[in-house]
């Protein structure tokens, strides 16, 4: 059974597998899996891009989208994660796209499901996929790792983007540093080895700018001392952007701050990938999801006693 919870769980070989198969979708490869596959995205925080992604990814696939809204489901009766899940199970379900806003939300589901479970982001914890899409938009223009400098500004604390992206870009043979506000580069980070460096050396730098959202959802409201100057202090500015390599890009994984995290006029510059990022995440979710169904069987058959 292919999860995929973690990109810290995937080899660099398996990485390179899953980026692969995603360039072949987006050179026009088709696959399709053997007979009626059903798959359920579960959202219990906010997206617009994973979630979307996601579905268009599996009807690309010709898989069947059992249509679930965590708001007007049993999940309001209180049933738990673990129950909702082993009932889709039962019911029919192949694999499972879950989103939630617990860190590591999947540790309670490892070794009591027969399905495969794709983590679409949990809290500050991970975003494995986001991570994939990232690493395919870079391979692209760069056609590889080794040797690159890639700088990750901003919310570190509270992105599951930072965290899984500095372990795979590393592993990859890139070179991660981190800016932004000194205080949101968190000690995990810092115990990991990774360099923090100021704004200016960041983006002058870098083959690969990568700005992070302010999660404002997840500072209880403490992060006002900045609205006003994040921009200034932290942010890519057009002066800023004057400064950077030839060749270099610009990524977020959006949902994008505009004048904050970036000058409005730069996220659709000849250097952003924003909406190449975008593009890429069907891809990605396109592969994850041949790679979860493509040994399985056919059908979640059960037995039925007489
Ligand atoms: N980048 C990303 O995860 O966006 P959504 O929250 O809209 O899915």
């Amino acid at each position: 059974k292919k999860d995929l919870l973690t990109t810290t769980e995937l080899s660099t070989g398996e990485i390179a597998r899953i980026l692969d198969m995603a360039q072949s979708f987006a050179e026009g490869k088709e696959w399709r899996p053997k007979g009626l596959r059903f798959v359920a995205n579960l959202f219990y925080e906010p997206s617009t891009r994973t979630k979307s992604s996601f579905e268009v990814a599996e009807r690309k696939l010709g898989l069947e989208v059992i249509p679930f809204e965590v708001q007007t489901s049993s999940v309001q009766k209180g049933e738990t994660l673990y129950d909702t899940i082993k009932t889709l199970e039962s019911i029919g379900a192949d694999a499972v796209v879950i989103r939630h806003s617990i860190d590591n939300y999947f540790e309670e589901l490892k070794g009591r499901l027969k399905i495969p479970v794709i983590n679409a982001g949990d809290g500050c914890g991970h975003h494995p996929t986001q991570s994939l899409l990232d690493l395919l938009t870079i391979r692209q223009e760069f056609g590889g790792f080794q040797g690159l400098k890639v700088a990750i500004v901003g919310d570190i604390a509270h992105s599951r983007v930072a965290r899984s992206n500095a372990d795979a870009l590393t592993r990859l043979g890139a070179e991660v540093v981190f800016s932004g506000p000194p205080e949101w580069f968190d000690q995990d980070a810092h115990s990991k080895g990774y360099r923090f460096v100021n704004i200016d050396e960041a983006v002058s730098s870098s083959d690969v700018v990568m700005l992070l959202r302010i999660q404002h959802e997840r500072h209880g409201g403490n992060e006002n001392v900045y609205l006003d100057s994040y921009h200034r202090h932290f942010g890519l500015t057009a002066a800023r952007e004057r400064t950077m390599k030839k060749g270099s890009i610009i990524m977020h994984p959006a949902p994008v701050n505009r004048g904050v995290e970036i000058d409005d006029a730069l996220v659709e510059c000849s250097r952003s990938r924003i909406f190449k990022q975008m593009q890429n995440g069907v891809f990605v979710r396109m592969a994850v999801l041949q790679r979860a169904l493509e040994n399985k069987e056919g059908g979640n058959k059960y037995v039925i006693a007489n």
